[in-house]
């Protein structure tokens, strides 16, 4: 499959977390729309393999290793630098996607460490990133940040509290870099999905059937749906698009 449209030709786009799961899916159909995408995350067998299909797609794309679980400012910025290098471009475009996905716990049972992780890659490590890169797209005077947040960051979930907490943090904060690189031409904004059909949604599958049950769609969204999304909010087709988190959750959030 070759490149299928030029809105994002010219730009690049960094995907955190594209080595698996929704990530990859993320990556191509930015690459299929034009854009240079760098591939990360801890997985170099996998990130490999990720660019090697969108490069057989006829697309752009490259691999930079990086751990974000340690997310402290030497390493932010190390990856954002082998991004630019390996692209040769500046970002134009983040999708803060990389986040620790927990399975089910009573809030008694969560040990303060559990807790520091999930808030060092859901929260902290966007937070750096964003704040490196979205800076240096606002010293340019244009550039899209897109955060991958959840239906759970809108919804409280029993047993899910910490994972919940994280995901309202990226939309309180997808709100505050609104405000704050709005006015220098670089756009933020997040999507909310509900329950993806991706290879982990398995594991989470008994606890997601009785919330489908009442959703409108009755069904999960495909990675493709999500992704249709963020690439729509990345691109310039919204560009008055500021702040918003759009729900990609077939109805969840609305009843
Ligand atoms: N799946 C759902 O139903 C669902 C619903 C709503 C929202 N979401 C959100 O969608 C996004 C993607 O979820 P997913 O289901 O695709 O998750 P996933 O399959 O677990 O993939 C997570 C990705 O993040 C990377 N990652 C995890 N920890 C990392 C770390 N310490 N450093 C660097 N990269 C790390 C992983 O790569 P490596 O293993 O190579 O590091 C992987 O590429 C997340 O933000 C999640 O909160 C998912």
């Amino acid at each position: 499959m070759s490149p299928n449209s030029t809105r994002l030709t010219g730009r690049t786009a960094l995907v955190t977390g594209s080595t698996g799961g929704l990530g990859v899916t993320i990556a191509h159909a930015l690459a299929a729309d034009g854009a240079v995408v760098v591939v990360t995350g801890r997985d170099v067998a996998r990130g490999e393999s990720v660019v090697a299909g969108i490069r057989a797609d006829g697309a752009s794309a490259h691999f930079v290793a990086a751990d974000l679980g340690g997310a402290d400012e030497q390493a932010i910025d190390g990856l954002a630098q082998r991004a630019a290098e390996a692209a040769s471009a500046g970002i134009d475009i983040l999708v803060n996607n990389a986040a620790k996905l927990l399975l089910p716990e009573p809030t008694a049972t969560l040990s303060a460490g559990e807790v520091a992780e999930a808030f060092t890659v859901n929260v902290v490590a966007p937070m750096l990133l964003t704040g490196r890169l979205a800076s240096a797209m606002a010293a340019r005077g244009s550039g899209s940040v897109v955060n991958i947040g959840s239906i759970t960051g809108l919804r409280g979930t029993a047993g899910s509290a910490v994972y919940d907490a994280t995901k309202a943090s990226v939309h309180s904060l997808t709100r505050s870099w609104a405000a704050e690189y709005g006015p220098s031409g670089v756009r933020v904004n997040a999507v909310a999905p509900g329950p993806i059909a991706t290879e982990r949604a398995a594991e989470f599958a008994e606890h997601i059937a009785p919330a489908l049950a009442r959703v409108p769609s009755r069904r999960m969204s495909t990675p493709q749906e999500v992704a249709a999304a963020v690439v729509f909010l990345a691109s310039d087709d919204a560009a008055n698009i500021q702040g918003a988190v759009l729900s990609v959750d077939g109805g969840w959030a609305a009843t």
